[in-house]
């Protein structure tokens, strides 16, 4: 069988990234400059900011991505871009370099859901795994609950109804004056903390919903910090991050497993930035376990924002002959359900 060597670029976010891919789950580059550093300074993403570095890097990771594959422009099969969800004028960066590349190279240009490349990042992870199966995908943009039915086919079981996990671990580590991102300083904190110090809000929504909430939670952590300002009395920040991130946990792993059960498919897979947690993979290992689940992860990573899983998506969806063409344009709310191109 001919391989099939794609080209993938991601730039949806704060990480520019370009990989090449053999036939789907064999990753020969990964090369991903994240500008985390840049966006410090003002405690979140700058999309403007964002989107300049990605013009100033995108052609300098390309390169070093093939290098690194040992690979020209013309032995490549496929050109694969991220075109949502994400900040429109980072998407277009990554876009319109891959339109310009399919376009002058005259190679078919693949359209990948960013969401999708998350989930994909397991099929990389795990060459064994193939549809259908669980998915729990939680990032800084996106909460997510789908049963992958086969290679680009999903439902959507449940997903947040305001803020996104991660958003929530951004939020709180804000408040704390910890840094940005507040994911991995959180995980970090909560270790040296109790996590039963404050019973924070744990939001269930109705009776069987698989949707969530965190912006209850997080208004909570918010007033509870300003009430102990008010009293003069001191705050403990491992206690407030380990107590916080054991109300997200609770909910996220209860509603992942009910999901897994509930479309009986025994495997249970964890996607997105968020899923690097270190208390989540415990709880979720602990939960799953007791209920004959299989559960599966990506290395830390895959986890983030990278190329690699945007190009193993892309081969998926290049084999189910999706292929766009030259009027391909970014959709900042794409969402899993829809194909928009
Ligand atoms: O997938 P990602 O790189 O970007 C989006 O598509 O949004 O996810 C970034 C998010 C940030 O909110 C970050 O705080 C969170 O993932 N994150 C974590 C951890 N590492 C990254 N959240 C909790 N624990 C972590 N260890
Ligand atoms: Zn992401």
């Amino acid at each position: 069988m001919k391989s099939i060597l794609t080209l993938a670029i991601e730039t949806s976010c704060d990480e520019t990234s370009a990989a090449v891919v053999r036939n789907g789950r064999e990753v020969l580059s990964n090369v991903i400059y994240s500008q985390i550093d840049l966006h410090k300074l003002y405690g979140g993403v700058v999309p403007e900011i964002a989107s300049r570095n990605h013009v100033e890097k995108i052609s300098g990771i390309i390169d070093e991505a093939l290098r690194e594959a040992g690979c020209s422009f013309q032995e490549l099969d496929l050109i694969a871009t991220t075109y949502g969800p994400g900040l429109v004028g980072a998407l277009l960066v990554g876009l319109s370099t891959a339109k310009a590349l399919a376009f002058s190279l005259n190679k078919p240009l693949i359209p990948v859901n960013h969401i999708e490349g998350h989930v994909a990042a397991n099929y990389i992870a795990h060459p064994d795994l193939e549809p259908p199966f669980a998915a729990l995908i939680v990032s800084g943009g996106h909460t997510h609950l789908v049963k992958v039915v086969d290679y680009g086919h999903y439902q959507i079981l449940g997903k947040t109804r305001d803020d996104a996990a991660g958003e929530a671990y951004d939020k709180v580590a804000r408040a704390l004056g910890i840094g940005y991102p507040g994911g991995p300083q959180i995980d970090r904190l909560a270790r040296l903390g109790n996590g039963a110090a404050i019973p924070f809000t744990r939001t269930y929504l109705e009776q069987d919903s698989l949707d969530f909430s965190f912006s209850g939670l997080k208004s909570a952590v918010l007033s509870y910090l300003n009430q102990m300002k008010m009293k003069g009395e001191p705050v403990v920040v491992e206690d407030v991050a380990a107590s916080f991130q054991e109300a997200v946990v609770d909910v996220l792993t209860d509603k992942a497993v009910a999901a897994a059960v509930s479309s009986d498919v025994g495997t249970l897979v964890l996607a997105g930035g968020v899923a690097a947690n270190s208390r989540l993979r415990e709880v979720l290992d602990q939960k799953t376990k007791a209920k004959g689940i299989m559960m599966l992860y990506p290395p830390i990573e895959l986890c983030t924002d990278n190329a690699a899983m945007i190009g193993c998506a892309g081969h998926y969806a290049y084999l189910n002959g999706h292929i766009a063409d030259m009027t391909l344009n970014a959709v900042p709310n794409l969402t899993l359900d829809v194909l928009s191109f």
